[in-house]
Parts: structure tokens; C-alpha cells; sequence
């Protein structure tokens, strides 16, 4: 588009995994919705839509957001971190290898949600209990793991207490 703004659209200005983007956007458009359409960040997933599944979290601030929720525009000037930051230069990161290891992976849908929903919680609290794990990723849904080996990851990559 030039730089004369669409009838109807803003202006939104985010920092996304490091890099700075100015868009303009449709004021109805998720975050999430921008994020893949607009960014090709499309490692975040969309699944209900309604908030209820935590499968499209991102980190706004440091904070998990459910980005199919979230309008982009309400996100004008935030810090915004997807599942793609976690790979640096196309390597594994830690909590990535450790769903590896401990198989928490299936289809793989929820993954990145869950990965953005642990790493905040590993931010904030480097060593949480088992216990602690489980109620704080009970914010988001798995169809197939049945979520042992979810917990059993975010354990495996904390550090010892
Ligand atoms: S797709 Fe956002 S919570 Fe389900
Ligand atoms: S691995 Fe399939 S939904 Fe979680």
C-alpha cells in the first residue's frame, strides 16, 4: 500500500520478535490475524478464535495474550513475542528441545501456545513446582498429549530449585 492510509484503516506501529513494522490496519483485525497475514508469522496457530483455547498466545509485554482477542490495534507500541523468537538462527531453543525430548509434541497445533504460555511462567518463576506447572498451563487446551508430557517438558527445562 502507499503511504496514503486506506479509508477505515490506523495506524499501528509494533515491535515483534526484535524487528519494528508500521502497518495500517482494518480496525476489526486480531492480532493474531495480523501476525500471519500481514507479518508471515504464521507459527502462531488459530484455533477456536473465542479466547477458550490458548493456542494463538503470544507474549505482549512479557505477558501470554490470547492474540485471536486481542484487536491489533489495541497492541499500537507494545513488545510483541511469537514462537518464532524462541528459535534463534533457526535452532532449537530450550524449551523447544525439551518438548522434544519428552515427547509434548503430537499434531502439534497447541504447541506454540504452550511454548509462549511456559516461557512466561519460566520468566517469572524460574523453578515452579510440578503442581505450579499444571495449574498455570491449565489456561490452555491439548486435544492429543493428554498432557503429561507438556508438564513433563516445562519441568525438564526449569531450573532446579
Ligand atoms: S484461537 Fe485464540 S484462544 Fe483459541
Ligand atoms: S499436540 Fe495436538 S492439540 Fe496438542
Amino acid at each position: 500500500m502507499s503511504g496514503e492510509q486506506e479509508l477505515g484503516s490506523v495506524p499501528v506501529a509494533l515491535t515483534v520478535n526484535g524487528r519494528q513494522y508500521s502497518l495500517t490496519v482494518e480496525p476489526w483485525r486480531s492480532l493474531v490475524d495480523v501476525l500471519r497475514g500481514e507479518l508471515g508469522l504464521v507459527g502462531t496457530k488459530t484455533g477456536c478464535e473465542l479466547g477458550v483455547c490458548g493456542t494463538c498466545t503470544v507474549l505482549v509485554g512479557g505477558d501470554p495474550i490470547r492474540a485471536c482477542v486481542m484487536l491489533a490495534c489495541q497492541a499500537d507500541g507494545m513488545v510483541i513475542e511469537t514462537v518464532e523468537s524462541l528459535a534463534a538462527e533457526g535452532a532449537l531453543g530450550a524449551l523447544q528441545e525439551a518438548f522434544r525430548n519428552s515427547h509434548a509434541v503430537q499434531c502439534g497445533f497447541c504447541t506454540p501456545g504452550f511454548l509462549m504460555l511456559a516461557t512466561a511462567l519460566l520468566r517469572s518463576e524460574p523453578a515452579p513446582s510440578r503442581q505450579r506447572i499444571r495449574e498455570y498451563l491449565s489456561a490452555n487446551l491439548c486435544r492429543c498429549t493428554g498432557y503429561a508430557g507438556i508438564i513433563d517438558a516445562v519441568e525438564a527445562a526449569a531450573k532446579p530449585s
